[in-house]
């Protein structure tokens, strides 16, 4: 899987892209990079950001700056956490283990896949101290969902993420037209232990995801559990309501890296939606195109309580395991306090609207 390179210093999270692109097979990094259709939400996610100027404020004593907060009462180092991917092995060979290391060192929250290709125990076993939340994609069986939930609650993670832009699997060309190529025969350990179920990717077309899911139903995933519920993938004031209505705990903004419906707004441009509607109700955070400090400060200064990041992770695991994905959780988050500093924030708190110049959008 991976191929021989020569050293080269990586100061930026687009320089781990760029090696994690030597690295990985072709079939690999076109299903890490891929979107879905023309891949246009994907890249939009990346550039909406970099429409966004900054109002910075001087001479607010920045010599002490603090990113410590808190995302459902948990505390983190910073406001940037590591959304669910799937197939960490593909980046990796001991995959979500390396990864929820790295987590753990750096005092952050890692969502963990329904799809990881190590089993929960050995996740936690790894980094027995780390924060997680469980990611579920609502298997069509419901005991099943049941028994992953509790096996996730009793395994210490501390809120469960329901994925619910997968209804059914989005349209990523790449992917199919690499099918005879993905040879990887994967496991999907945890859906293997509970269901004595083998899935290899050229399946994932098949990958069981129960489309059928309303909000009636929430009610019984919450009943299933004493953890905080957050729902992933809303981008529409109509669903941001109803999820309130529905009592979850919290809302991830989040069109899934462009991966599932294409043409649907970058993640950043759909958050001020989204907030307007919770009213402060419930914690709003935000994932997609997330690449630098500056994107992060911008999230927040919008309203979003924490963002998460997805492929950086992936393309850190390719270039260096566990060590590659603490990089980039650092280079994050080393930018993001430049950025607080730059613009005269000292704590979390003293980041809001007006550090955006809203007068040239
Ligand atoms: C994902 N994403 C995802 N989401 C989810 O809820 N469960 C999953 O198993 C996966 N798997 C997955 C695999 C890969 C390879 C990618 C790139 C993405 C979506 C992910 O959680 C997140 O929404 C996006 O990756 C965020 O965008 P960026 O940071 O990749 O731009």
């Amino acid at each position: 899987m991976l191929k021989s390179g020569p050293e080269m210093p990586l100061v930026c999270v687009t320089d781990f892209q760029a090696l994690a692109r030597e690295r990985l097979s072709k079939s690999s990094w076109d299903y890490i990079e891929g979107g879905a259709g023309e891949s246009i939400t994907r890249d939009d996610n990346v550039t909406a950001f970099k429409k966004l100027r900054l109002r910075p404020r001087y001479l607010r004593d920045v010599s002490q700056v603090d990113t410590r907060t808190t995302i459902q009462g948990e505390g983190v180092s910073a406001p940037i956490c590591i959304s669910p991917t799937g197939f960490h092995c593909l980046a990796w060979p001991d995959g979500e283990m390396s990864t929820a290391r790295a987590a753990q060192a750096a005092d952050i929250c890692y969502i963990t896949s329904t799809y990881a290709s190590c089993s929960l125990e050995d996740i936690v076993t790894s980094a027995p101290r780390g924060l997680r939340w469980f990611q579920l994609y609502v298997q069509p069986e419901r005991e099943l969902n049941k028994r992953l939930i509790q096996r996730a609650e009793s395994l210490g993670f501390k809120a469960l993420v329901i994925t619910v832009d997968v209804p059914t699997l989005g349209n990523r060309r790449q992917d199919l037209r690499n099918q005879l190529d993905l040879k990887s025969n994967l496991l999907l350990k945890d859906l293997q232990s509970l269901k004595e179920q083998r899935m290899s990717m050229p399946n994932l077309k098949m990958t069981p995801i129960d489309a059928s899911i309303c909000w009636e139903d929430l009610s019984w995933f919450r009943s299933l559990t004493q953890l905080p519920v957050i729902l992933k993938g809303i981008l529409t004031k109509e669903d941001a309501e109803l999820a309130v209505k529905h009592n979850v705990h919290g809302i991830i903004v989040s069109n899934h890296g462009g991966r599932q419906l294409d043409e649907v707004p970058a993640s950043i441009d759909a958050l001020p939606e989204v907030l307007a509607a919770v009213k402060g109700k419930v914690e709003v955070y935000l994932d997609g195109g997330v690449r630098s400090g500056n994107d992060v400060l911008k999230a927040l200064a919008l309203g979003a309580k924490c963002v998460f990041i997805g492929r950086p992770v992936l393309w850190g695991l390719a270039c260096k395991g566990e060590h590659g994905v603490k990089e980039v959780l650092n280079i994050l988050k080393d930018e993001f306090r430049t950025s607080m500093a730059l613009t005269g924030c000292r704590t979390i708190a003293e980041i809001n609207q007006d550090l955006i110049q809203f007068s040239r959008l």
